[in-house]
């Protein structure tokens, strides 16, 4: 028997397929590139525009202002890891909440041991949504540097209400970084409007890019300490980093492939409109959460209202291992859906489902409604296989 199509859902962890320019754009610096900001020749130049090119594609997109605050690193974590390491010191205190990814409790619970004060405030145990009071209240109890919010779980797809939380941290001498790792190419983000000062985001998940890609977008005149020194391709006579922008946090050769692939990305969201992405995907939650919620057995974590949420959906079976349910999955449906913790802990012990975690599904722009009936179908048919023994 001819095996079906498989079918890809679980683009919370890495966007899949990318749009096709993505892969050409890849392709083509592989062939032609040279070290961007290394030499004066054509390919180092060519190079250079290309990076630079990328760098104002984010600026746009985000609405960021000067691109120079555009900084790139590997993924989201190595982003925030420059933010947390770059700004935190001992003495300092950081608010943040219960259901962060481990990209930031690593951090933070290692900044611990280094003198630092970390305050996590709870959330709904349904929907996951902070309250915005309580963590407004927590910033006040003690002299706070930092607030710090996951825009968008990639748990239960919460998105957090961080609508002039910004604005309100500026008033009382705080900080505000939002960790955009599942929001940034989902929602429209404007940086200036929520008077945001550092934002990490990926460029493989929702912005559709190569894996190895990321960035942290910085406030202007805010300044970090780098957590990688080396040659920048600027001031080379000196042996101290420089001062400015990007090169500061830009230490060492740069993915110029991954970049390349993700400029064609950023065309492909800016052509499309991220209005029209998250209208889609919006369809898309809807409609797998009208389907599982017919299925017998089926428990959904997180909101039910597609407003509050995006596309990350978790949910478990009756008495079934959720592991179990995955293997089949994709084993015999060939179905990729994502199992477990998802790398934040907190966030299950929160909904209940710490330690063996959820089975997790999260359309992506290239998801068919096809593709979404015939995995409901699946599950009905697996919940049926459940309730024979
Ligand atoms: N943080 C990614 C996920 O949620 C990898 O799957």
């Amino acid at each position: 028997m001819a095996r079906v199509k498989p079918i890809y859902l679980d683009n919370a962890a890495t966007s899949h397929p990318k749009p096709e320019s993505v892969y050409l754009a890849v392709m083509a610096a592989l062939r032609d590139g040279g070290s961007p900001g290394r030499g004066t020749h054509h390919f180092a130049r060519t190079a250079d525009r290309l990076i630079f090119e990328t760098r104002e594609a984010l600026a746009e997109l985000f609405s960021g202002g000067d691109s120079a605050q555009f900084i790139f690193t590997a993924n989201a974590t190595s982003a925030i890891n420059q933010a947390l390491f770059g700004l935190l010191q001992s003495g300092d205190r950081v608010v943040t909440t219960m259901v962060e990814h481990n990209a930031v409790i690593r951090p933070l619970r290692q900044l611990q041991s280094r003198g630092v004060e970390v305050v996590k405030v709870a959330v709904d145990p349904v929907t996951g949504i902070v309250n915005k009071s309580a963590l407004q209240q927590a910033c006040l109890d003690k002299p706070t540097r930092l607030l710090l919010v996951n825009h968008c779980s990639n748990v239960i797809g919460t998105i957090q209400p961080v609508e002039g939380l910004g604005r309100w941290c500026h008033e009382h001498d705080i900080l505000f970084m939002l960790d955009g790792a599942q929001s940034a190419g989902l929602l429209p983000i404007d940086l200036q409007t929520l008077a945001v000062d550092l934002f990490a985001a990926p460029g493989h998940k929702g912005l559709l890019g190569p894996q190895g890609t990321g960035f942290l977008y910085l406030k202007e005149g805010l300044k970090l300490t780098p957590l990688i020194y080396g040659g920048t391709g600027t001031n080379s006579h000196s042996d101290l980093q420089p001062e400015n922008l990007p090169e500061r946090l830009e230490s060492g050769t740069l993915n110029l492939p991954g970049l390349a692939g993700l400029k064609a990305s950023l065309q492909f969201l800016q052509q499309t409109g991220i209005d029209q992405i998250h209208l889609k995907e919006t369809r898309f939650i809807a409609k797998l959460l009208n389907g599982l919620q017919k299925i017998e057995g089926i428990k959904i974590y997180g909101s039910g209202n597609v407003m509050l949420r995006l596309g990350a959906i978790s949910f478990n079976l009756e008495d079934r291992d959720p592991a179990e349910v995955a293997y089949i999955l994709d084993d015999e449906e060939r179905i990729s859906v994502r199992v477990g913790l998802h790398c934040a802990p907190d966030a299950h012990r929160i909904i209940g489902t710490y330690p063996t975690g959820t089975i997790r599904i999260s359309p992506g722009y290239f998801t068919t409604e096809e593709e979404i009936e015939r995995f409901l179908t699946v599950m009905g048919k697996i919940s049926k296989m459940k309730r024979k023994k």
